[in-house]
């Protein structure tokens, strides 16, 4: 029996030291001194030995337990340090690591901040509306009348023509003036991001998804200067503070007078190149005194308040900043257009 012992102990010393990986070290563990191992047996077995012989055996299986234990733990420190250090699984620590792809704000987002971050310094709240509309909301409550010829303005996708509660995709964010003034009272100074829509060819200018930033201050004593005041400077905001703003009339039926706002070309300076189609000025916003006709309908006193509106396009904005030629890029999911920004 101790002979036995002492084979067991030399092959399972020799198996332990031929293996090089952490799993056949396992195995190897359950085969000697797992539950059913051999070496278990053995000190199971005990108690059929007669009582010399089974203090003799038993001393010895514990001593030679030990003994594999001790030298289990050295083979375990031994692969470990093999694969940090050398050997047939070594790490090989100068591999470049994985990289953890990270995401980013679409260009649009990044531009809307950007706008809203301007307005807000300026006291303005940021507020978002429904992209589905009633007709109500989108034309009729912006002096829009049905059959008004100022509809033609806007190819407009309709949700239901249904004579009660015509509904569409809203066709600009201009709707949103005359919901925030409808809960609120003034003074009101709000901007409004969101999604817009149009039946609308698409090309290198016009997309059928397309976003906007409607802005509307309404209180007592609002002027056109204030409205001149506020959007030159965002213009200097996000297109540099040496830049000049150009005013011209313009015709929105919500607005009286209306006018459009042309930042001076930052790529030539106002000489005239391709960006500005020589004309030295760049068109980034339509704008206006918000109509007596829009205060009223909302139960505002138009001879005690008065106000400005303004609308621009988001893309158009992210478009002049970067040198971009085509809108289409915003959503056509390439990323290495994405990517750049
Ligand atoms: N809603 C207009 C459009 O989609 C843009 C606009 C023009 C908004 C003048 C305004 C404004 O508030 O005063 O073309």
């Amino acid at each position: 029996m101790l002979n036995d012992l002492d084979k067991l102990k030399s092959q399972a010393i020799a198996e332990l030291q031929s293996i090089t990986d952490a799993n056949s070290i396992e195995d190897w563990r359950v085969a000697y001194l797992g539950r059913k191992g051999k070496l278990t047996q053995i000190l199971r077995g005990l108690s059929t030995l007669p009582i010399e012989e089974r203090k003799a055996v038993g001393a010895a299986a514990n001593d030679i337990k030990v003994l594999l234990d001790e030298e289990l733990n050295k083979r375990h420190r031994a692969i470990k340090e093999a694969s940090l250090d050398g050997g047939a699984q070594a790490i090989d620590v100068t591999l470049p690591g994985r990289t953890v792809p990270l995401g980013r704000l679409h260009p649009t987002t990044q531009i809307i901040r950007q706008i809203n971050d301007a307005f807000t310094s300026m006291g303005f709240e940021v507020v978002e509306g429904p992209e589905v509309e009633s007709d109500y909301y989108n034309f009729e409550a912006l002096n829009i009348p049905k059959d008004h010829p100022a509809r033609d303005m806007w190819d407009t996708i309709w949700i239901s023509r249904d004579e009660a509660s015509p509904t569409l995709l809203r066709t600009h964010t201009s709707p949103m003036q005359v919901r925030v003034m409808e809960k609120r009272q003034p003074p009101v100074r709000v901007v409004v991001p969101g999604r817009c829509y149009r039946y609308e060819a698409t090309d290198a200018t016009h997309e059928s998804i397309f976003f906007q930033i409607e802005g509307l201050a309404v209180d007592k004593g609002i002027t056109f200067a204030d409205l001149k005041g506020t959007l030159y400077e965002f213009a200097k905001r996000l297109f540099g503070a040496e830049r000049k703003v150009r005013f011209r009339c313009d015709y929105f039926p919500f607005v009286e007078p209306g006018v459009d706002m042309s930042i001076d070309c930052f790529v030539c300076g106002g000489k005239g190149c391709r960006l500005c189609s020589n004309t030295g000025w760049i068109e980034i916003l339509g704008a206006g005194m918000v109509h007596p006709n829009v205060l009223r309908g909302v139960g505002y006193d138009s001879d005690i308040y008065t106000g400005f509106a303004f609308g621009l396009g988001v893309e158009r904005i992210f478009m002049l900043k970067h040198g971009i030629d085509d809108i289409r890029l915003f959503y056509g999911d390439d990323l290495r257009f994405l990517k750049q920004f």
